[in-house]
């Protein structure tokens, strides 16, 4: 989509299409990581996807996997002129313009529109979600008319949703005191989740009437107005939505002594009533009006971008708009509110993944966090440690010791929520069938990888103790009990699995998953022995009650040292798995070129006959632990893997680019990037079911720990920038031990001083270990 037009803060497009509306959606979603709403236009357009999210409320419809129900639509709105529809067409409007503002998240339209009988109304339709009150959005429309018009506007919330046809709610309540408030609560069928929403419309025209309108499942005003010439006619909608799964009214006991569920909750709360309250902040919201609340968003948002923000001095604006753009949806996708929830695979913004969580939070969106606000990477962390009791389930299923974490995550007591079949497949005519539920359990070890990395960056003994011992010893005892013995080759190998590239199923020794594994049991032995060394004898009693791994620390030992660890070749290639090398070739040049899916052409089974990746894999485990291998097998790596690397998968290209840039090879890294950056913002066709949210933590990646070069080494960060050519300079924010550093790179130097101007200092080129020293 060359139509988008980007800014230092702003993402627009100044043309009506409707074929691009689906991925105008998805990115200019709007949200505060509780609710996520997508952008579809406020009148109808055929075709659009009206999807209203809330973290965590997941439901399954009539046995198939949980999915975040699609809620009921606040924000569509049905204008006539002279009874006449608003839709927009190629030839009944102009001065048409889009733009979302990433600075405070409010999404504005306007246009002038001509109705088959030649009247010209001036048209402006704005909306936000509030970052103040996560239950708040706030919308306005405003008419502005030309010349004398009969108009009708029907507004108010729409139940008649589902999630592509699947219905989640049994009918609740219906209100209305027209032009007053709107509301409809619901339930949903097997979760039990209770929702309310509310709406209080405030309309500002000199002659109207307001009268109800309610049908199955809907319940609204429709207003008919009299509008004069000139006349403006404001509409302004406050919108309030919660559920029974809020903190707030959550009879859940929290295992967190430290900080209990509702303690974590914020926003005014008033009575028991989830209807009342929904009621009563509508109510307020409209009392004080839209520029008020988007006022206090936007000091919400301004706090932000002070911790978050990433400046690049270039003449290109495309990579500043990259930067914030990821991080504006880095923060509408996170629940930084709750612990009981974790980000989705497409955030919020579609239904796509159907809101599941992957490694993608642990490998992409982690370290985002992690440097920024570590208090958000503890409680994702804090997600997966209540989500424990169903990975030992999981564990046990497949009669292995400690526990699996879910390849695809939901509620925290689903447990695996991996659907068994997806996309077309090009060959049968039928859903290709899902293996990665089974068999990608290289998860395990990226989500005791991020515990480790959180603990390293933070000195977080309380959550060690009450959380992230216990994942690691878990995860390590599933892998130990995993790995089979291979009397032949006097070594464990792991079978059966499918690492981080999706195009090979079924493979014995995965190298990232065997290495991963390899550094989780010897990290599980490491906190053992550090444990018993620092004299911590009752907490080791308790997690040899909890986990049973201190009695298995020898069992664990022999699988640590006797792990099938694929050693590079003659020519220094690390074996991808067993089989890969000896794979037959296949020509890539029409998929590395784009414009054609690999997909289109050959069904996973035929592909895993090849040697094709869909996305990094060994380059994957480079990036992640980049001190297992010196730089000339890293580099003889990268550019075997990325010429046989079709990057089908948004979570890819940032890798590569990363690498890249490590390696110096700067000019590469920034194509690469410019890919890994474009995936949403070049109006991938993929983008209309959702953004990709890993692509968002992997813009963020690419920019500081590859140009900036920000890296841990031996426990110390560590900078050595090779920035692209085009940019002067890249300043960020980084915290460290609870210190926030804010940091600038240009070709010549990084600076870098504590927030509140002290301690400022110049350093040469290349490491410097001061944050933390
Ligand atoms: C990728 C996975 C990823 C998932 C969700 C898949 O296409 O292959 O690595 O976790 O998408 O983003």
């Amino acid at each position: 989509m060359e139509k988008i037009e980007l800014g230092e803060w702003s993402v627009s497009v100044s043309r009506w299409d409707r074929a691009w509306q689906p991925q105008m959606e998805s990115l200019f979603c709007q949200g505060n990581g509780y609710l996520g709403v997508r952008c579809a236009v406020d009148e109808p357009v055929p075709g659009q996807k009206r999807d209203t999210f809330i973290a965590g409320t997941y439901d399954s419809c009539f046995g198939e996997v949980s999915e975040l129900p699609n809620l009921p639509d606040v924000m569509g709105k049905e204008i006539t002129i002279d009874g006449e529809l608003l839709q927009l067409n190629g030839r009944n409007h102009e001065d048409y313009c889009a733009m979302l503002h990433l600075e405070n998240g409010l999404v504005e339209r306007h246009f002038t529109y001509r109705t088959e009988q030649g009247k010209q109304v001036k048209v402006k339709m704005e909306r936000f979600v509030s970052l103040k009150n996560r239950h708040l959005l706030m919308q306005r429309l405003s008419l502005i008319l030309e010349e004398p018009a009969e108009l009708e506007i029907r507004t108010g919330i729409n139940g008649q949703v589902s999630n592509s046809g699947a219905q989640h709610f049994t009918e609740g309540t219906r209100h209305c005191v027209p032009g007053e408030r709107e509301e409809l609560s619901f339930q949903a069928w097997d979760s039990g989740v209770r929702f309310a929403a509310a709406c209080a419309p405030r309309l500002t025209a000199g002659s109207y009437r307001a009268s109800i309108d309610m049908d199955r499942r809907r319940i609204g005003t429709h207003y008919h107005i009299s509008g004069e010439k000139g006349e403006e006619i404001v509409l302004e909608n406050a919108a309030a939505f919660y559920t029974s799964r809020d903190a707030e009214y959550w009879d859940g006991e929290s295992p967190f002594a430290d900080t209990p569920f509702k303690e974590t909750a914020c926003g005014k709360h008033k009575s028991l009533s989830i209807v009342e309250d929904a009621n009563a902040l509508a109510a307020e919201a409209a009392k004080a009006g839209f520029d008020h609340s988007l006022k206090e968003s936007g000091e919400a948002w301004q706090r932000y971008w002070d911790l978050h923000d990433i400046r690049i001095d270039s003449d290109e604006v495309f990579d500043s708009c990259a930067a914030r753009f990821a991080l504006y949806h880095l923060r509408i996708m996170t629940p930084v509110h709750d612990e009981r929830m974790n980000i989705g695979a497409k955030g919020l913004s579609g239904e796509a993944y159907k809101c599941h969580t992957f490694w993608d939070t642990e490998m992409f969106l982690f370290s985002s966090w992690l440097y920024t606000e570590p208090e958000v990477a503890r409680r994702l962390l804090r997600y997966r440690y209540l989500t424990l009791p169903k990975a030992k389930e999981k564990a046990a299923q497949y009669g292995c010791e400690g526990a699996l974490f879910p390849w695809e995550s939901a509620w925290i007591t689903d447990g695996e929520v991996t659907p068994s079949e997806g996309a077309p497949d090009v060959v049968t005519g039928k859903p290709i069938p899902i293996y990665t539920g089974t068999q990608e359990i290289h998860v395990n070890a990226d989500i005791a990888y991020a515990v480790h990395r959180y603990f390293e960056a933070t000195d977080d003994t309380a959550f060690m103790e009450a959380c992230g011992y216990e994942m690691i010893l878990e995860t390590a005892l599933y892998w130990a009990s995993r790995a089979e013995w291979n009397e032949e080759r006097k070594q464990y190998d792991i079978h059966g699995v499918i690492g981080p590239d999706e195009y090979s199923e079924h493979v014995s020794n995965n190298a990232y998953t065997n290495y991963m594994a390899s550094w989780n049991i010897n990290e599980a032995l490491r906190i053992l022995e550090m444990l018993r060394q620092a004299g911590k004898a009752d907490l080791l009693e308790e997690l040899e009650k909890k986990t049973g791994a201190v009695s298995r620390e020898v069992w664990m030992k022999d699988r640590a040292e006797k792990l099938a660890l694929p050693k590079p070749d003659s020519r220094g290639i690390i074996p991808q798995d067993e089989a890969f090398l000896n794979l037959p070739e296949l020509d890539l040049t029409p998929f590395k070129k784009g414009g054609r899916k690999i997909l289109e052409s050959f069904n996973v089974e035929q592909l895993c006959g090849y040697q094709v990746l869909k996305q990094a894999d060994v380059v994957m485990l480079l990036s992640s632990m980049p001190d297992l291998f010196p730089e000339d097998i890293i580099l003889k790596n990268y550019q075997y893997y990325e010429a046989r690397c079709v990057h089908d998968s948004s979570l890819s290209f940032n890798v590569h680019s990363m690498t890249a840039a490590r390696l110096g090879m700067t000019e590469e890294s920034f194509r690469l990037f410019r890919k890994a950056a474009g995936v949403d913002l070049n109006g991938g066709l993929s983008s209309a079911e959702g953004i990709h949210a890993a692509a968002m933590g992997g813009i963020w990646q690419c920019i500081v720990l590859g140009f900036a070069g920000l890296s841990v080494k031996d426990g110390r960060p560590a900078m050595e920038p090779h920035l692209p050519e085009s940019w002067r300079s890249v300043s960020f924010s980084f915290v460290w031990k609870g210190e926030r550093f804010e940091i600038t790179a240009d070709h010549e130097e990084v600076r870098y001083g504590k927030t509140g101007g002290c301690s400022k200092g110049l350093r040469p080129v290349g490491v410097t270990d001061e944050p933390g020293a």
